[in-house]
């Protein structure tokens, strides 16, 4: 049975970042995709109108038109103004949600975006539920989900006691990235990999999220979470668990949340001593960071996962702000073969690399002969796909989805503690944070995490070519 589609939007956080980025963006390629036509109203605590959200609307729509290179679609834009309502309150004073009630008019199923820091998540969904607004309703909470694994159950009873679990949504954007789908699909739709997929094959599995740019005037919301919250408990544990995870069961391909609980709960709980945290050289003087931050920029770490699949196996992991490129990829180093011919063979030159963004790349490390008389080779890559990311955006994707109820592409509750679970104990910010130059590598010291014969793997520009 399909279920039904909500019928209003209501995002909080209407005047923040996320709103500007991501939401209004979202919300205009829904309207052109597929004629969203509901009332869509944005709450914030900025003493705005509706007029002045609709510039900002307009403003956000521009600037991410521009940036795909093409112009701002003038109908689809209309409608989205139409339909935009701005509600002002704190979310502290029940007249907020009074408000919102009187807006939603004669809407029965509508749908709560959380946009806003999770430390208000349980104040709103306090004040939608006494005001009235929540019954039947859906409700999308960003990321980070708690702060570890003791908050993150608060905030799911805090939940529970107002929505059902299949009407709460948890967005974790790297989850509607083509590059991400595709490395499920990848994985179980070819029979070759099943065989060598394990421990026996692989010799130890990289990841690195690299980004050349700072916190991007979010200081204040970074100096609070760090690259450990910010990124590592949610999208990278997620494309962990997508690369390390056993098949959902067919029918199921969707919604991998349980063969996730699985794996996450087989992860060895991630060694402080396994850890290194850096800070890029001029953080502290960011607005918003405190003078004296002990906040993470940068995280690398080793962890292990404790199952017959797996054990042994390392898993390298890096994020970092400020790094040389902006690149998040994963480097699948195969064992090496046994040798045959009389050459020395580079290491790592098995291997399969997933470029996760900003472009979509497969590729096969493999050796092949150079032509001439000698058994000599050189290294090439076997490319599957290489393609910039041109589709719906994570957010058009995850919305729609959301409005449409449906959750194979969301975290579930045990998901999302299990994951928790696994990096509470590289939460401690009494450990070190190493300073490290803009547009390095991270801190030296990260680079005792790998073996000292294997590495980090630096990701490259990734030259697409045009199809
Ligand atoms: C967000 C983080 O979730 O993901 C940001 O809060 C980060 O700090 C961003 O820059 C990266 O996402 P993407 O899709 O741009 O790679």
């Amino acid at each position: 049975m399909t279920a039904p589609s909500s019928d209003a939007f209501v995002f909080f956080g209407a005047t923040g970042d996320l709103a500007y980025k991501k939401v209004f963006p979202a919300l205009q390629a829904m309207i052109c995709r597929n004629g969203l036509d509901v009332p869509i109203i944005g709450v914030a605590k900025s003493e705005w109108t509706t007029e002045q959200l609709i510039a900002r609307a307009r403003d956000s729509i521009a600037r991410s038109a521009q940036e795909e290179g093409t112009e701002v679609d003038e109908r689809a834009f209309a409608c989205l103004a139409e339909r935009l309502q701005y509600v002002d309150g704190d979310y502290n004073d029940p007249a907020t949600y009074a408000r919102i009630k009187k807006a939603l008019g004669a809407a029965a199923l509508p749908l709560y975006y959380l946009a806003i820091p999770p430390v208000l998540f349980d104040r709103v969904v306090k004040g939608l539920h006494d005001a009235g607004c929540a019954g039947n309703a859906r409700v999308v909470l960003e990321k980070p989900f708690g702060r570890d694994l003791e908050s993150a159950r608060e905030l799911n009873r805090t939940l529970h006691r107002v929505f059902p679990e299949r009407s709460i949504f948890r967005i974790d954007h790297y989850l509607g990235k083509e590059a991400v789908l595709n490395l499920l699909y990848f994985r179980f739709a070819n029979a070759f990999l099943e065989p060598i997929w394990n421990r026996d094959h692989v010799h130890s599995v990289q990841i690195t999220m690299a980004e050349a740019f700072g916190v991007a005037g979010r200081g204040t919301f970074y100096d609070e979470v760090g690259a450990i919250r910010d990124v590592l408990q949610n999208h990278l544990l997620q494309v962990v668990a997508l690369l390390t995870m056993e098949a959902p069961s067919a029918g199921k391909a969707g919604s991998s949340n349980e063969e996730k609980v699985r794996v996450f709960r087989a992860m060895r709980p991630i060694d402080p001593g396994d850890v290194v945290r850096g800070q890029f050289r001029g953080y502290r003087a960011i607005k918003g960071v405190a003078a004296d931050s002990n906040m993470e920029t940068f995280v690398a770490l080793r962890m292990f996962i404790d199952n017959p699949r797996w054990n042994g196996v390392p898993f390298y992991i890096r994020a970092g702000k400020e790094l040389p490129v902006t690149a998040t990829e994963v480097m699948v180093d195969l064992n090496a073969p046994h040798p045959v011919f009389d050459e020395i063979e580079p290491p790592d030159s098995n291997y399969f690399r997933f470029r996760l963004g900003p472009e979509v790349v497969i590729a096969e490390g493999a050796r092949v002969k150079t032509p001439g008389e000698n058994m000599r080779g050189e290294s090439v890559e076997l490319v599957a796909r290489h393609q910039p990311t041109r589709n719906k955006s994570p957010y058009e994707r995850l919305l729609g989805d959301a409005m449409r109820g449906d959750n194979a592409l969301f975290i579930s509750d045990e998901c999302v503690e299990a994951a928790w679970s696994v990096v509470d104990g590289a939460l401690s910010h009494e450990a070190p944070v190493f300073e490290y130059a803009p547009g390095s590598w991270g801190p030296n010291e990260a680079k005792r995490i790998t073996a000292p014969q294997e590495p980090w793997h630096d990701p490259g520009r990734e030259a697409i070519i045009p199809c």
